[in-house]
């Protein structure tokens, strides 16, 4: 295991409404547009007439608890902007995640589960369970509760085991969406991945669709003597080596951004269905 520590894009740039919490974690508001449909009663106003005014560009902020650099092994303490990208594309598109069971894959701090109980009936935010980052999700949840209408449980998903006992299989199969986030970085966890999305695509009578968004981050090799996205070239490779019967959409990001942030070229947001 390396010891560099890496800090994300998000961090390096947004460090203006940090608070400190404790020694190690911080404590940030996402501001995000509030999308019309969760301008609620309390963010209702009036004009002089009296008349009521719904101000569809009034903001919301999430506290968000995260790590503001760690090393390679727990960048699920840190928030990557793949989370933020899922999460715009979710409040782009109430109808598709309405009153849905959604199952999160990878999902670090939380902060895209977060933004699915927005809309959803349920949401399972799931992760490995690293230096307490199912707890620290756990309080994630806890601080934005206002804003949450759905069910919601934190639990383990190791793509590395994917020998879920029968309750954890069942609980997996309720969710007809699963969303994944910047989970494709690192050679194994990648393999571990897609055994993980086989498992889910695969189960019995499963209609699920995956999301998956990810960030390109490109690298120059001396075996390909050019600049690669390796990791996402690996997902693809695997996929076609293994004949994976899956329908990979490349989702246009023409999309409203509500969350502050670059979205850059690199940026990636996948559908994958079952043939
Ligand atoms: C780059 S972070 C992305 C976190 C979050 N989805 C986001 O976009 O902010 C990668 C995530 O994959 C998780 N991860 C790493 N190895 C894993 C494994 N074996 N099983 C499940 N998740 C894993 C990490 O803990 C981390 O939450």
């Amino acid at each position: 295991m390396t010891s560099l520590e890496i800090t994300s894009e998000i961090h390096e740039n947004k460090c203006p409404s940090v608070n400190q919490s404790s020694q190690k974690n911080h404590v940030t508001e996402f501001k995000f547009q509030l999308p019309p449909y969760l301008v609620g009663k309390d963010e209702i106003e009036y004009d002089s007439d009296g008349d009521l005014i719904l101000n569809r560009e009034k903001e919301g902020t999430l506290l968000i608890e995260h790590s503001i650099s760690t090393k390679l092994e727990l960048v699920g303490l840190q928030v990557w902007r793949g989370s933020l990208l899922l999460a715009d594309y979710i409040l782009s598109n109430q109808k598709i995640f309405e009153n849905k069971k959604i199952l999160e894959l990878g999902s670090g701090v939380g902060l895209t589960s977060i933004v699915a109980s927005f809309l959803a009936d349920q949401v399972i935010c799931t992760d490995i369970n690293l230096e307490g980052i199912l707890q620290l999700i756990q309080r994630n949840f806890d601080r934005n509760s206002k804003f949450i209408r759905s069910k919601f449980n934190v639990m383990e998903l190791n793509f590395l085991q994917t020998n879920w006992p029968s309750d954890v299989q069942e609980k997996f199969d309720e969710s007809s969406i699963v969303l994944a986030a910047d989970v494709i970085y690192d050679d194994d966890i990648t393999r571990g991945f897609i055994e993980t999305l086989k498992k889910l695509l695969h189960s019995k009578s499963s209609t699920k669709t995956i999301y998956v968004s990810l960030e390109k981050r490109y690298v120059f090799t001396v075996a390909n003597l050019d600049s690669v996205a390796p990791m996402y070239e690996e997902f693809l490779r695997i996929i076609n080596q293994q004949k994976l019967p899956w329908i990979i959409e490349y989702l246009p990001l023409d999309f409203p951004q509500y969350f502050h942030y670059d979205r850059v070229d690199q940026m990636i947001l996948m559908k994958i269905k079952r043939k």
